[in-house]
C-alpha cells in the first residue's frame, strides 16, 4: 500500500507533480493555517507530514500521529519543529536549505536600500499626491555605497549578502560563533565581536538561526552600541530582535530605521512598530520569488518521498533519527 503524505497548506504544482502516483497525497483543501487539534486529526494515519513554518510541531501533535515517519518543512529555519520530540519517536525531520540563499540575500539588500532611502515613505507621499515640487531637502536618507555593513551570523545568507555588499564598494564586518578565515580571505569580510560590529557598523544585518541563545539577540543594550545614523535589518526570524526595545529605540531615534521581514508575535506586528515611519515592514517575503517557492517545495517533497521510500534524505536536521527511522 503506498504511503501517506499529509501536504498542511497549498504548495505550487509542480512540486505536487514529485509526488502523484508515488505516495496517497492528502491535501488541506484549504490555504489556512491548521489548528494542532486538526493537523493531529490529518496524521493520525499519515506517514509523512510537508508543512511550511506556520505549522507548529510540537510534541502534542507528535504524539497523535503513530505512524509518521518524516516531517518535511518547507523551509531553511525550522523552530517550529519540536526536533528533539522527533528525534525521540524516530521522525526524520527535513529543511531546505541552500535553494533559498540568493533569493533571501536579493531580499535584504532590498530592505538595506528601501530603510536607507526610504523607499516606503517616498511611495507612500507620492500616493498622497504630496509630490508637487522637487525638493533639495526632501525624503533625505543615507548613502549606503562605502560604509561599514555589519553581518551577525555569517552562514549561507550572511555571506550572499556580504558578496553583494562588494558591488557597494563596502567594509564588511561579521561576527559568529565560529570564526571563518576562508569566508574572510575570499569575501574580505573581517571578522570583530559583536559589540564592534554594533558600534561601527552603518547597517547591521542578521542572518542567526534562532535558537535559545539567539533569543532577543540584539535587545536595549545592544541597540545602545549602534550610532544614531544606523540600520537595523531582519530577515532571519522575528524572536532574535527584542521587538519592544527596537520600537523605542527607533521611536527615540537612537538609531536611524529598520528593514523587517520578521516578527518576534508573527504574524501579529509589535504596534509601536506600524507607528514608525523610519521602519519598512515586509511580510516574510524574503524568499518569495517564484523560482525559489517551487525550489523549496519541491526540495521538501523530494526529502519526504526519501524517507518514505528508505532512501537518506538530502536535507536531514536530525540525521540520528534516520538510524532508528520507524
Ligand atoms: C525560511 O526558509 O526559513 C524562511 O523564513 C522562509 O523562506
Amino acid at each position: 500500500m503506498p504511503a501517506t503524505v499529509f501536504v498542511s497548506r497549498q504548495l505550487p504544482p509542480e512540486a505536487l507533480e514529485v509526488v502523484r502516483g508515488r505516495v496517497t497525497l492528502r491535501l488541506n483543501p484549504e490555504d489556512r493555517r491548521l489548528t494542532p487539534a486538526e493537523l493531529a486529526g490529518h496524521l493520525a494515519d499519515a506517514d509523512g507530514l510537508v508543512c511550511l513554518l506556520t505549522d507548529t510541531i510540537d510534541d502534542p501533535v507528535l504524539a497523535r500521529a503513530p505512524r509518521l515517519k518524516v516531517v518535511a518543512n518547507v523551509a531553511v529555519g525550522y523552530n517550529n519543529v519540536d526536533v528533539a520530540a522527533a528525534t525521540r519517536r524516530g521522525i526524520v525531520v527535513t529543511n531546505t536549505p541552500g535553494v533559498l540563499t540568493e533569493t533571501t540575500a536579493d531580499f535584504t539588500w532590498t530592505l538595506i536600500l528601501a530603510t536607507a532611502r526610504r523607499v516606503a515613505e517616498a511611495d507612500a507621499y507620492t500616493r498622497a499626491g504630496r509630490f508637487t515640487e522637487w525638493g533639495l531637502m526632501l525624503l533625505l536618507g543615507h548613502d549606503v555605497f562605502g560604509k561599514t555593513l555589519g553581518i551577525l551570523g555569517l552562514g549561507r545568507i550572511g555571506k550572499a549578502v556580504a558578496r553583494r555588499a562588494q558591488g557597494f564598494s563596502m567594509r564588511v564586518l561579521y561576527h559568529d560563533v565560529i570564526r571563518d578565515e576562508a569566508a574572510e580571505r575570499e569575501l574580505g569580510v573581517q571578522y570583530r565581536d559583536k559589540a564592534t560590529v554594533l558600534r561601527e557598523a552603518d547597517i547591521v544585518t542578521l542572518h542567526v538561526q534562532l535558537l535559545p541563545e539567539t533569543r532577543h539577540y540584539v535587545g536595549e543594550a545592544e541597540l545602545r552600541l549602534m550610532k544614531p545614523t544606523a540600520y537595523l535589518i531582519n530577515a532571519s526570524r522575528g524572536p532574535v530582535v527584542h521587538e519592544a526595545a527596537l520600537v523605542r529605540a527607533l521611536k527615540e531615534g537612537r538609531i536611524a530605521g529598520a528593514g523587517l521581514d520578521v516578527y518576534e508575535e508573527e504574524p501579529a506586528v509589535h504596534p509601536g512598530l506600524l507607528e514608525c515611519e523610519n521602519a519598512v515592514l515586509a511580510p516574510h517575503i524574503a524568499s518569495a520569488s517564484r523560482e525559489t517557492r517551487v525550489l523549496m517545495a519541491t526540495m521538501a517533497v523530494e526529502n519526504c518521498l526519501a524517507v518514505l521510500e528508505g532512501r537518506t534524505p538530502a536535507n536531514p536536521v536530525n540525521p540520528e533519527a534516520l538510524r532508528q527511522s520507524r
